[in-house]
């Protein structure tokens, strides 16, 4: 017999998950190869359940930044084993975690905003184009309700940045929806939630929450912009514009500087064969 009681989810909760399985079985028919990111926070493991247990077509994978708790390696240990599932894993690039080393220091980070998106582009960003290279969608565990940048996600929109789909199949959960279904379906989590972090990322720049402050207020905590708490996973297709254009205007200039000391040479020289 049984001992524990059963959880029942309620029924606004049932249609939801509903709905988020054919959306997954539509992913993973029409858009093959389609990749999930996870990150083993409350809410990539609602889809890591769902797509290891009904949608294996869907790979599964995670950028391990080699800065990450020991808890959150132990649940991807965890979460292998119960699943029987591969998940795989990108890393930063050798060379370039050794350059940033020496000239910003192993937690320069901390220094500056520059220095901290800096590290995030080397150890998350940089890998999740390795990812994504072969792929025709991905998939994430973001949220509307998780932060000011958010709310206006869309459920499905094209990642210009990495010129595939992007897919956000919770953007209308709740936090209560994800705990009642980890609850519900007895989904491993990161024992770091118990201890007051309701988000997970990088051991030295992630802390745990106060009561009553923001659920982001724990990552990148010693920065104050509360808008711009985002490591750059997630930048929108307009942002990745704006930093294109901003990123040509400084190329660009420095190009014209550059042709501008050419054509000093070459007056330069002319002058002097005048003289001669
Ligand atoms: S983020 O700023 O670190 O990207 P958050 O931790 O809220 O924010 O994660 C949002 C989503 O980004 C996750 O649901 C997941 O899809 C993806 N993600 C974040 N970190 C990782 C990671 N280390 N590996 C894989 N996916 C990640």
């Amino acid at each position: 017999m049984n001992a524990l009681p059963e959880l029942k989810i309620a029924p606004h909760r049932e249609s939801k998950i509903t709905a988020l399985k054919t959306l997954l079985a539509d992913i993973e028919q029409n858009f093959a190869p389609a990749a999930f990111a996870s990150s083993f926070g409350a809410e990539d493991m609602v889809l890591l359940d769902l797509i290891a247990r009904h949608f294996k077509g869907i790979e599964i994978f995670t950028l391990d930044t080699g800065r990450l708790p020991p808890e959150t390696l132990t649940l991807m240990q965890r979460t292998q084993t119960r699943y029987r599932i591969n998940v795989t894993a990108y890393t930063p690039a050798p060379e370039a975690v050794q350059n940033y080393i020496s000239s910003a220091g192993l937690n320069g980070f901390y220094e500056s905003m520059a220095k901290r998106q800096g590290c995030c582009q080397i150890r998350k960003i940089e890998p999740l184009a390795r990812a994504l290279a072969d792929k025709r969608a991905w998939l994430t565990g973001l949220r509307r309700e998780q932060a000011p940048t958010r709310a206006d996600l869309a459920e499905s929109e094209f990642d210009a940045v990495h010129a595939l789909t992007k897919f956000n199949p919770l953007i209308d959960w709740t936090n209560d929806d994800v705990w009642d279904y980890i609850r519900a379906h007895d989904v491993p989590y990161n024992t770091l939630h118990d201890r007051g972090y309701p988000s997970i990322g990088c051991e030295p720049c992630t802390r745990a929450v106060k009561p009553g402050e923001d659920a982001r207020a724990g990552r990148w905590w010693w920065e104050s912009t509360a808008d711009q708490k985002e490591c750059g996973l997630h930048t929108a297709a307009s942002d990745f514009n704006a930093q294109a254009t901003s990123s040509i205007t400084k190329y660009a200039s420095v190009a014209i500087k550059i042709i501008d000391k050419d054509i000093e040479k070459v007056i330069e020289k002319n002058i002097e064969k005048v003289r001669v």
